[in-house]
């Protein structure tokens, strides 16, 4: 969520520094967490709803080795040349800055949940795009989650570790992000979506085989990311939680669309669009599920379009750009388009043709040259494997 999350890769003059040059030592191992983009299902995940990530190509990488002094070192080939190190008695919520915080709150976070966790030599590489709104800091939380629970010998479960990586940047970095991103990260698998309801952390592989249906989905990175962004989630969510308890609920979970108009009319105006949003996106996010168990993945489109009309005028995250990337990958001919993540800039993900994904993508080059934006950043989004040990 954080826009400080792991940095923006940016081309190294020289070759990055390897674990032995950086420690004097060889590391126990390598790990893997990707990135990832949700399909449908934003803003749900706090109000303990539904949501349907896949996991991206793209991953933070940790090599990492256990010392048994209480030192923990963190260096990034994404970061300055620095190696920054701490002590694992000292941490606490909020003395850490930058990308550092994410590691160091996942080892504060395994600790301060009892678990057996010292010090450690860490090195990142990776190539998540950072701020674009595609999990950068979940995937680099996921890799140091993955890589102590290893050395440790800890024991602990993908949706386990996933909990505790959220926990790590809710209490210690201050994001209130929901469950999705670290969850994504560490239990997507190959060619599935993941359909998990946030309440229980229930979960099913749903196949998603776009190749097979003749389909690409494009990732927009609009390379965008307003200032508002980290602020204005903290406040939406708390709109959330005020509206469920004005209608005496635990979470806007429990209301289904039945219960919308008669919710509506107890809640004050402001608090009601975001209550619809959130009644609304459930209930897109059961639709595409039956659309792929059904194998009509192209009926997702217009699925895509709604949830994004329904950020743009209930939940007002979207921002200039998500909204032209979307209208113009629409008018080229996808089959639907939303912004996905968080919001405020970040990015649109497109579910095209095949055929059609350069011309798509062209076309929204094209219209952002048009409006005076930077050219967006183009991936094309595969279901990959979510968290792993490589080494
Ligand atoms: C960010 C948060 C997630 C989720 C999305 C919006 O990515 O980290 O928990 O709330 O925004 O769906």
């Amino acid at each position: 969520m954080a826009s400080t999350a792991h940095p923006v890769n940016t081309a190294p003059n020289t070759p990055p520094a390897t674990f032995e040059e950086l420690y004097g030592h060889a590391p126990e191992g390598e790990w893997a967490a990707p990135g990832r983009v949700n399909l449908i299902g934003e803003h749900t995940d706090y109000n303990l709803g539904f949501v349907l990530p896949i996991a991206l190509p793209q991953t933070v990488r940790a090599q990492a080795r256990r010392r048994a002094d209480g030192v923990l070192r963190l260096w990034s080939a994404q970061g300055d040349a620095a190696v920054t190190e701490l002590r694992v008695a000292d941490l606490a919520p909020g003395s850490v800055a930058g990308w550092a915080a994410y590691p160091a709150a996942v080892v504060w976070t395994l600790r301060e949940a009892g678990h057996p966790v010292d010090g450690a030599d860490l090195r990142f590489d990776g190539d998540v795009p950072g701020g674009a709104g595609l999990s950068s800091s979940a995937a680099l939380e996921c890799a140091v989650a993955l890589a102590c629970n290893d050395l440790y010998g800890l024991g602990l479960t993908a949706p386990e570790l996933a909990l505790l990586a959220q926990r790590a940047e809710n209490a210690f970095v201050g994001v209130p992000c929901g469950v999705m991103d670290q969850t994504a990260s560490m239990c997507c698998r190959p060619g599935a979506a993941l359909h998990l309801d946030s309440r229980d952390l229930a979960m099913r592989q749903v196949p998603f085989d776009l190749a097979g249906a003749g389909l690409a989905l494009l990732v927009l990175d609009t390379r965008v990311k307003h200032d508002l962004g980290d602020g204005a989630y903290a406040a939406l969510r708390a709109g959330c939680e005020r509206a469920a308890a004005l209608l005496g609920l635990p979470a806007l979970r429990a209301l289904g669309p039945a219960d919308l108009p008669g919710a509506l009319a107890r809640l004050p105006a402001e608090l009601r669009p975001l209550v619809r949003h959130v009644v609304t996106e459930n209930e897109r996010v059961t639709a595409a599920v039956a659309h792929l168990d059904a194998g009509d993945l192209a009926a997702l489109g217009p699925i895509l379009t709604a949830g994004h009309a329904s950020l743009r005028d209930d939940y007002r995250v979207s921002c200039p750009e998500t909204d032209l990337a979307v209208e113009a990958a629409v008018a080229a001919g996808a089959h639907g388009a939303r912004m996905t993540g968080g919001g405020f800039g970040g990015s649109v993900i497109a579910l095209v043709d095949e055929d059609a994904a350069e011309h798509v993508a062209a076309a929204v080059t094209a219209a952002f040259r048009a409006a005076g934006h930077r050219a967006p950043r183009t991936l094309t989004a595969v279901p990959a494997e979510g968290a792993r040990r490589l080494s």
